[in-house]
């Protein structure tokens, strides 16, 4: 019997293959039917020191169409960190004023250290270059919905996999189902070698590439990427890879790829995916942008012990 009350959402690498799975069918559950009384007198505190769409939204939205509360700031510049107070002493303050955290930081291990210093759940909504959990349970969701299965899979992520926390995520639990993990990337950008190590350690079969072309035969699933601009610390090596991977329908057509290949992003895009794609029976990256409304609702639902 899975349960996941109180439970924080800091890493991927913290969930089984069966807590992963429950989410999941959860997931399909909530999409079939709302729960508009279920998290009442809930309130959910939504503290985003970096920018955000998706992310922030559809975890808004969840707890709302739930019939919980949100508490959040309009940006970090309005509260008191501004004037020296740690991010330690806010979430303990916080914590008095809600039932869960929702935290994305520009810092990798932030939302750990709010965990470790509050007894209320914390998720992690992306901590710089590091982890995005929630994103990985919607990707995952939008796999399964899609291919039908995430066992045995060939799947191939393109873009920037240096700074790309969704990737790293991804890899990390696509590791518990025995798929083929293709990294394709220019040779700055490749997956961070500690990431590597840790997926071999944990059994996965990946290899790396330059170009598509190597490998877009083989694909069941095609995951691009943004290249992180706001990440890199020399402007100039962000010239250097600036528009390394353009997909087009043209480019698309142009390559070998299996009839029913699914191209997922995490969003949002910039240069790397054209908008000719996006009416292809390929794309199906803005399904995968809402599925964050019943995989988020299945989230908070369950750390916060209403489900499960
Ligand atoms: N995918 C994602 O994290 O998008 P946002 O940055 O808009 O939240």
């Amino acid at each position: 019997m899975v349960s996941l009350k109180n439970r924080d959402i800091i890493s991927i690498r913290d969930f089984t293959k069966e807590e992963i799975l429950y989410i999941l069918d959860l997931s399909k559950e909530m999409e079939s039917q709302r729960h508009p009384d279920l998290l009442k007198g809930k309130v959910l505190a939504s503290l985003f020191f970096e920018p955000s769409t998706r992310t922030r939204m559809s975890f808004e939205s969840a707890m709302k169409l739930m019939g919980g509360e949100v508490i959040s700031f309009a940006e970090p510049g309005v509260t008191s960190i501004v004037k020296g107070e740690s991010l330690r002493d806010a979430v303990k303050i916080i914590e008095g004023y809600s039932s869960a955290i929702v935290i994305r930081h520009f810092l990798e291990g932030a939302p750990r250290l709010a965990a470790d210093a509050v007894d209320i759940p914390v998720i992690n909504a992306g901590d710089g270059a590091n982890q995005h959990p929630t994103q990985t349970f919607l990707d995952l969701y939008t796999v399964q919905k899609t291919k039908g299965t995430l066992e045995g899979l060939t799947v191939g992520f393109l873009g920037d996999l240096k700074y790309g926390r969704t990737v790293h995520s991804l890899a990390y639990a696509l590791a518990h189902f025995n798929c083929s993990m293709n990294f394709i990337s220019p040779p700055t950008l490749r997956m961070p070698t500690d990431h590597l190590e840790e997926l071999k350690e944990r059994g996965a079969r990946y290899s790396e590439y330059n170009s598509l072309e190597e490998i877009s035969d083989k694909l069941d699933v095609l995951y691009c990427t943004r290249i992180q601009q706001e990440r890199f610390a020399d402007p100039v090596e962000f010239e250097k890879v600036k528009g390394t991977y353009r997909l087009n329908k043209a480019v698309l057509e142009g390559l070998k790829i299996k009839k029913d290949l699914k191209i997922l992003h995490p969003l949002p895009r910039v240069d790397e995916m054209d908008e000719s794609l996006d009416a292809t029976p390929y794309a199906v990256y803005f399904q995968q942008a809402h599925s964050g409304i019943p995989v988020r609702e299945s989230l908070l639902a369950s750390i916060l012990g209403v489900m499960g």
